[in-house]
């Protein structure tokens, strides 16, 4: 097993799942603007750091993406960041993308940035303590998207990305996320993630990146969320395997989802139905930022200095998301 193959499986395995909390300030803006709290650099520390120092960090979670803010910033104990999330057992994550900006000759479509300087930034960062990384693409779905054109240009991106991860002995998650804007239709939205997940992976083989020291974090399959239509969680489920289960090279050891604008409960329910029918040899697990943090953040805005409240919203969330990596989730559990 190599060192990167083991790093993997160390965020992912024993039903444990990815925190992400790599918004970047301007996406952390709006989440605390929504629940009237000011968005300064303090406030983002405080609620991050009650959510890093939570119980079920250590059973939980099995790594913490991480924004560049938030990897230099200090916590009230004077403790680095990724030291207190090394304490729990979890592995600190950082995001090295530099977001998604307008694809040139396209209307619509984005391109993610980040790549100029890249190796010199991940060798800091591995200082730093990161010991993974993300990059996320994003891709607007239609009858005519995503084009060739936004599927080429992202698929190339990550794999140059993941290869420089790898140099610089990081796990990159490689994330193509399908948006779940628009009227289109589970199938629909089946083909298009299909084809967009192999053209990545017969980038990230070109670019020869070792599959093996690589997390996948694709969309689930999905109706979309102006769509009259919406299929059953069971179907999200057995699409979702389909698409994976042609799409996956198999060497890759693991699957860790975004949550993409489903609700807590959804997202819970529908890993958990993917792992009750997963007959491939992929872990399958979770790497939510909303799914994982929505409740917590709001129960923090009611009273901010008051963290035993928010550390139980977000240990049942994760306790929640962990038992559905085992497909041994049930709604009754939510409520006990
Ligand atoms: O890149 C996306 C985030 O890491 C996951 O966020 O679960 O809210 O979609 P989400």
């Amino acid at each position: 097993m190599s060192e990167l193959n083991q790093i993997a499986n160390k965020i992912i395995s024993n039903g444990k799942g990815i925190l992400a909390a790599d918004e970047s300030n301007g996406t952390m803006t709006k989440r605390l603007t929504a629940v009237n709290v000011e968005s300064t650099p303090e406030n983002r520390l405080k609620f991050r750091e009650i959510l890093f120092s939570s119980e079920s960090m250590k059973e939980h979670i099995g790594g913490v993406i991480l924004y560049d803010e938030t990897i230099n910033q200090t916590t009230s104990f004077e403790n680095s960041i990724p030291d207190l999330i090394a304490s729990s057992g979890a592995l600190p994550g950082i995001k090295v993308d530099t977001g998604a900006k307008n694809l040139a000759n396209s209307k619509v479509e984005k391109i993610t940035e980040g790549l100029d300087g890249l190796r010199e930034r991940l060798k800091k960062y591995y200082e730093l303590g990161a010991r993974f990384t993300k990059w996320r693409a994003v891709y607007s779905i239609n009858d005519k998207y995503p084009s060739n054109l936004a599927i080429h240009t992202n698929a190339h991106a990550l794999a140059r990305y993941a290869a420089l991860a790898q140099e610089n002995k990081m796990v990159p998650i490689v994330e193509p996320e399908v948006l779940m804007d628009g009227d289109h239709s589970a199938d629909e939205c089946l083909n298009k993630t299909s084809e967009v997940i192999q053209r990545c992976f017969e980038e990230l083989i070109l670019h020869k990146v070792d599959l093996s020291g690589i997390i996948l974090k694709p969309n689930m399959i999905l109706d979309g969320n102006k769509s009259k239509i919406k299929i059953s969680n069971e179907e999200v489920a057995q699409k979702t395997l389909e698409c994976l289960k042609k799409s996956v090279p198999s060497e890759v050891p693991g699957i860790a989802f975004l949550s993409g604008g489903q609700s807590e409960i959804e997202a819970t329910e529908n890993l958990d139905l993917i792992n009750k029918h997963n007959n491939t040899k992929f872990i399958m697990t979770y790497s939510y930022g909303r799914a994982l943090q929505q409740s917590a953040l709001k129960e923090w805005s009611k009273n901010t200095k008051d963290k035993v409240l928010t550390q139980n919203t977000f240990n049942h969330r994760a306790k929640m998301c962990s038992l559905a990596t085992k497909g041994k989730w049930s709604k009754e559990l939510e409520n006990k």
